[in-house]
């Protein structure tokens, strides 16, 4: 890495949306540091990013808060500061069953919906709290970008259309939510760091998601994450606390 050099951890970052993410970042000049549960498939995924930049490994489990410090501390060794989180890890559904299968609020278990929050909601609060003091370490001020999905938007068309997802769009109606307090923290204290929300649309690699799910590549959903990682913090007017996709605002 070299001096001066910013740098970025995104989460999950060795598969699918999370890959195209740290690619994104990578090919803006960044020293791209992805976690991921699995210490071997953060490896295999950075030999694959080396050809885009500068890039390594950490593991993190948004459900193991031992895990969520060391790679913390690891980051804060190795560089000393953060410019830049992309909260992507998530989980769509409870455990062994797949996208698409009906969530009826009616039919939920306590289990299925803690599962679910503790890593989209709990998890991503937890890394963004985490990180905090490492972005604020940052001379240029640092950005956040959470992503969320139009399923979490209260009023968006799709939010209940189809099959109920009903913990997912939760969580991530609950990661909308934090993030405009978060945004109003750091308005209030004067501080350097924009956090944003986003929906990366409906793009996947992973052949197990439903007919009528995969309607491009992950690159495509990808790009909304990296503008608004890549945003100044220093300008004044850049945005912080909106929810976009690549079509521009999404209704909260
Ligand atoms: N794909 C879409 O069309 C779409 C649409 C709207 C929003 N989004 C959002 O965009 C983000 C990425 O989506 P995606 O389709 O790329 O997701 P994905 O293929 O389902 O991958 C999700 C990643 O999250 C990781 N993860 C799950 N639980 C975790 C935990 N407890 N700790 C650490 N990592 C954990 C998984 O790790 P493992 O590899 O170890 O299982 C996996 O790599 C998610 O936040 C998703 O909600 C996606």
């Amino acid at each position: 890495m070299s001096t001066g050099q910013k740098v970025a951890l995104v989460t999950a970052g060795h598969k699918s949306l999370g890959f195209e993410i740290a690619k994104g970042l990578l090919e803006a000049s960044f020293h791209v540091v992805i976690s991921a549960r699995s210490p071997e498939a953060g490896q295999a995924a950075v030999e694959q990013l080396k050809a885009f930049g500068s890039a390594s490994a950490v593991v993190l489990d948004l459900t193991q808060a031992d895990t969520i410090a060391a790679a913390v501390q690891a980051i804060k060794d190795q560089f000393g500061r953060l410019d830049v989180l992309v909260n992507n890890a998530a989980n769509p559904v409870p455990p062994g069953e797949k996208p698409g299968q009906t969530h009826l609020p009616s039919q939920l278990t306590h289990e299925e919906l803690q599962f679910i929050f503790n890593s989209n909601f709990f998890g991503l609060i937890a890394v963004t709290n985490a990180c905090l003091p490492l972005m604020r370490a940052s001379p240029g001020g640092a950005t956040i970008v959470n992503c969320s999905s139009s399923r979490g938007s209260l009023t968006a068309p799709i939010h209940l259309a189809g099959k109920p997802y009903a913990p997912y769009s939760c969580s991530k109606a609950a990661v909308n939510m934090a993030t405009q307090h978060y945004a109003k923290e750091f308005r209030d204290a004067g501080e350097h760091i924009l956090i944003n929300t986003v929906c990366p649309a409906y793009v996947t690699l992973t052949p197990d998601k439903p007919p009528g799910y995969v309607v491009g590549h992950p690159s495509e959903g990808a790009a909304i994450a990296i503008k608004m990682a890549l945003l100044d913090p220093l300008d004044g007017s850049a945005p912080s606390g909106t929810f976009s996709d690549k079509s521009g605002p999404v209704s909260w």
